[in-house]
């Protein structure tokens, strides 16, 4: 049996209730979305990788946004070289990348 994954990873690729594409979305979130699959798959990375809608708690306007578990660590703001930060720094070695992490009162 397969291992569970030491991290889990959702990812926003940002639809609204409505259907409508949301800013993680037309941000890029997609790419980073597919790349931290590839980065997973390739590399046998004990991370599981999900993809959700808005998460709909006011940071939509601060996307590409993510959030990691156990660890409950939002990052923001990302490009596909943020994710590969995260990768490097987070998941390799247990650092929490400051400079991404978003900070917010939930809605
Ligand atoms: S569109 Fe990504 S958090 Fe709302």
């Amino acid at each position: 049996m397969k291992p569970a994954p030491t991290f889990h990873i959702f990812v926003c690729t940002g639809h609204k209730a409505d259907g409508k594409e949301g800013t993680c979305h037309s941000r890029g979130s997609i790419a980073i979305l597919e790349h931290l699959r590839q980065r997973a798959r390739d590399e046998g990375l004990p991370i599981h990788v999900n993809e959700t809608d808005c998460f709909r708690c006011g940071i939509s306007g601060r996307g590409p946004n993510v959030v990691v578990y156990p660890q409950g660590v939002w990052y923001g703001a990302l490009t596909v070289a943020d994710a590969d930060e995260i990768i490097e720094s987070h998941f390799k070695c247990g650092r929490i990348v400051e400079r991404l992490v978003l900070t917010f009162q939930p809605t």
